[in-house]
């Protein structure tokens, strides 16, 4: 089987989760969600009582994490320092934190060579995040950028939520996360080399085959 790594890039709301685990399933290739990897490790920095704000703190809190993440995309489960977060991890508390963590260079520098380990592991691999295409594996054999419109990752983040949310909290969990986010890595614009994929008027099934078509090209 051909070796191959695919790196997915996307704002909150593009579908790239999704996507990603679908197209790993498609080319028998593992899954990693890097977005997982950075919600678990500011649950347990919460769960520590670290101070978010204390950037040595929070960078040597990351260094000694004792973390698991399956990369079977048929079996979702992470773990830190022996404690499952699977669920955990996708609590809004953890969501209004996690960039908190993100933002601090450290930590990130940490992540991504734990990142860059498990893809090297991998004969095929489909890695998601906002910075695979540009940081983590730049010379991945397909780089994607998946876009959609704001008002359709609006929507889709309030389904996934269960549609309880109001305007104003989904706003704050969306645009509110990228705005921050965005202060240490570009996740809007594809770098170059990279291909756009807008699925802001695609389904799915559309979205999936329109990656599937990228990796080819
Ligand atoms: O909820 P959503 O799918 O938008 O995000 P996620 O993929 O679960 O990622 C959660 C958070 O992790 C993001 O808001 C970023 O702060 C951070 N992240 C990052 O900085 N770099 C990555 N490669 C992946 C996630």
């Amino acid at each position: 089987m051909r070796k191959i790594t695919v790196a997915v890039d996307g704002p909150s709301g593009s579908g790239k989760s999704s996507v990603s685990k679908e197209t790993a399933r498609r080319l028998g290739a593992a899954y990693l969600d890097t977005g997982a990897m950075y919600r678990a490790v500011t649950w347990h920095a919460l769960d520590a009582g670290t101070d978010l704000s204390d950037a040595e703190a929070v960078a040597a809190a990351v260094k000694a994490a004792d973390l698991f993440i399956s990369t079977d995309p048929d079996v979702e489960r992470i773990t830190i320092h022996g404690t499952d977060v699977t669920e955990a991890i996708r609590e809004p508390f953890v969501s209004e934190a996690v960039s908190a963590v993100a933002t601090n260079l450290a930590a990130r520098a940490e992540l991504v060579a734990r990142q860059r380990a498990i893809i090297a592991a991998h004969e095929r691999i489909v890695a998601e995040g906002r910075d695979i295409t540009t940081v983590v594996a730049p010379d991945a054999d397909a780089r994607i950028l998946l876009t959609a419109s704001e008002e359709a990752r609006l929507r889709r983040r309030g389904l996934q939520l269960g549609g309880t949310q109001s305007d104003a909290e989904l706003q704050a969990q969306v645009l509110v996360r990228d705005a921050k986010d965005s202060t240490v890595v570009d996740f809007h614009v594809a770098a170059d080399g990279v291909a756009t994929v807008d699925s802001s008027e695609m389904d799915f099934e559309q979205t999936v085959t329109a990656v599937l078509e990228a990796i080819k090209a």
